[in-house]
């Protein structure tokens, strides 16, 4: 059984983007630069901000992060995005998610210039994405995808389970893998609450995609011996356990499923990590088609 390591590989890609960063700007080119609203006290969006920007830092990129209190109108908001779409200086940016419930979410993300989509939330990049055209892949699928290529796993032809069909996760990774590409090429099947027989459908997976969001849904009785599985759960129970206070638990019974896999993502250090990088390389991807207009 191999460990998926999310960490390692991001290391890796964080490393030829910060090579290919120096380049640019040894050359006079841009610095690229990214934004980042943030709504509210969320204590996990809070951590996946800082995140973002640490890893901002390390790459070489500017970042900016605009911080609105719970209470914001939704008015207040949009001016804003309109603000981002219009400054030169900025190539890409995102709203962190969740919002408010008083905002509405679908607004907020069509008003977000395609161009400077980099979370790839925007109904244009996704239906670009759907079609085969150049677009910004969300950042969850594209980590995904990364993580099977440079471990050299085999999709063509196999049965991929995408457990939960989420436009961030679920949805976007099911098209991914089953277009004419590669990594793709894979007969895959959505499953989502309504599914019936769930077990079984699990149980006939050559690659399990897991991100239904509730804790330790998969157990080993789920799994076809063999199997990958992918983790995209992400879970921060308080726990006396580790210095933080917290302790993150994934979609996926770690302990019970690891020992029939031919290779797992473990939570944390699996596919987390490599969300980040995904962010990195399309806001990368933003500076230079916007160089190159
Ligand atoms: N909330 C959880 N994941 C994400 C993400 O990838 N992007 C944004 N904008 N919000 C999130």
């Amino acid at each position: 059984m191999t460990i998926i390591d999310g960490k390692q590989t991001s290391a890796t890609i964080k490393e030829e983007i910060r090579q290919e960063v120096i380049k640019i700007k040894e050359g006079g080119g841009k610095t690229p630069s990214l934004a980042v609203i943030i709504v509210g006290d969320d204590g996990a969006s809070r951590t996946y901000v800082h995140n973002k920007m640490k890893s901002c830092e390390q790459v070489g990129f500017l970042s900016t992060v605009i911080e609105y209190p719970e209470s914001i109108d939704e008015a207040t908001l949009m001016a804003k995005i309109d603000e981002l779409n219009k400054d030169a200086e900025i190539d890409g940016f995102i709203v962190q998610l969740p919002l408010p419930k008083h905002i509405d979410e679908n607004k907020v993300i069509e008003a977000i210039d395609p161009s400077k989509d980099v979370d790839g939330f925007h109904p244009i990049n996704l239906g670009r994405m759907m079609i085969g055209l150049p677009a910004f892949i969300s950042a969850t699928p594209a980590g995904i995808v990364d993580l099977l290529e440079r471990y050299n796993i085999e999709t063509e032809g196999k049965h991929c389970v995408v457990l939960g069909r989420s436009n961030i996760v679920g949805t976007p990774v099911s098209v991914l893998l089953s277009r004419k590409s590669k990594p793709g090429n894979a007969t895959v099947t959505i499953c989502h609450s309504r599914t019936k027989n769930i077990n079984e459908v699990c149980l006939t997976a050559d690659i399990l995609i897991v991100a239904i969001g509730q804790k330790e849904f998969v157990t080993g009785d789920m799994v076809k011996e063999g199997a990958v599985v992918i983790d995209v759960g992400m879970h921060r129970v308080k726990s006396d356990l580790t210095k933080s206070g917290w302790k993150l638990y994934g979609d996926v019974k770690f302990d019970e499923v690891a020992p029939k896999c031919s290779h797992i993502t473990p939570v944390p250090g699996g596919v987390g990590p490599m969300t980040i990088v995904s962010l990195m390389k399309n806001t990368l991807l933003a500076m230079k088609r916007r160089a190159a207009e």
